[in-house]
């Protein structure tokens, strides 16, 4: 099976830290060239630090806010050029949307929700897909969620955007097929990381209860009876980049220990 990505390029978003992180991490001992791209410099140049362990291939970063999609593109735009003019592989990822009921969001809340991650999706995979067909080699993975097999309580603004994100993912798939170009998407169940920690003290604190037992509650409905890890989300991500998943596209991988009650 060809899982190698020597001397391939990839832009992964949302990769200080968590899923993206570790998708990065995936990415770089598949042997890609990775840029890193978040807001927070220092966490990016720790980051850094942990792809140059795996793999000292000259990996860089590029520093935007997801709620500026001009910045995005710019910082983008400017990484592409400096990784020799394209990307072969763009991870679209960045915070998900606050959690609460969706009776009580405003109209802000969703365009936000919708810029910083289906806004953001359209304008990379425009800047990157030119190079990509160029190449006649291209992939696009979405971290999206399992709430679009089944919604969330809880999560509405987060529901309502990823839906959005993966019909706009379908279409791109069908549109690029042809060029050598996929475009997936993998849902993470409930995944150890710093956003699922801030969701169950959220969670907590309007229940009135502690957050342990609000994570006990999480376990108790997944069952394989533990959470995931980055590094397990990371490895769908990565199957989806490499040579080996060249034949599947716009398709949804839920990464859930069984959780979601859906096919
Ligand atoms: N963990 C789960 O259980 C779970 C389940 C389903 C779906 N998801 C979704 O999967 C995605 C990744 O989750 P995660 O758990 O890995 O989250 P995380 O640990 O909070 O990491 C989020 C990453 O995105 C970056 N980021 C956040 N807001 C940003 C912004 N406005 N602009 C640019 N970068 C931004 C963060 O870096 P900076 O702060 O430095 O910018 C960080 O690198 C999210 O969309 C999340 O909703 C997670």
């Amino acid at each position: 099976m060809n899982t190698n990505l020597s001397g391939r390029t990839a832009l992964v978003c949302g990769s200080s830290q968590g899923i993206g992180l570790a998708s990065a991490i995936a990415l770089t001992q598949l042997g890609c060239r990775v840029t890193l791209f978040a807001r927070d410099p220092d966490r990016l140049a720790q980051a850094k630090n942990a792809l140059a362990e795996v793999d000292d291939a000259h990996h860089d970063t590029a520093s935007a806010d997801f709620h500026q999609p001009e910045s995005v593109l710019g910082a983008a735009s400017a990484a592409m050029e400096r990784a020799g003019g394209a990307f072969d592989i763009l991870v679209n990822n960045t915070g998900g949307p606050p959690g609460g009921p969706i009776a009580e969001a405003d109209g802000q809340a969703f365009l936000k929700g919708m810029t910083s991650h289906l806004v953001n999706n359209q304008n990379l995979a425009r800047l990157v897909l030119p190079g990509m067909k160029a190449n006649a080699f291209g992939r696009i993975v979405n971290i999206t969620s399992t709430s679009v097999k089944c919604p969330i309580p809880g999560l509405g603004v987060s529901n309502t955007v990823r839906a959005a994100v993966t019909a706009w993912a379908k279409t791109l798939a069908g549109e690029v097929a042809a060029d050598g170009i996929t475009v997936n998407s993998v849902l993470p169940g409930f995944t150890d990381t710093a956003r699922l920690a801030s969701l169950f003290d959220a969670k907590a604190t309007r229940q009135g209860v502690g957050a342990d037992q609000v994570r006990d509650d999480a376990i108790a409905s997944i069952p394989m009876g533990r959470l995931g890890t980055a590094e397990e989300v990371a490895a769908a991500v990565a199957f989806y980049c490499t040579p080996a998943a060249g034949y599947i596209t716009g398709t949804v991988l839920a990464v859930d220990g069984g959780r979601t009650p859906a096919f």
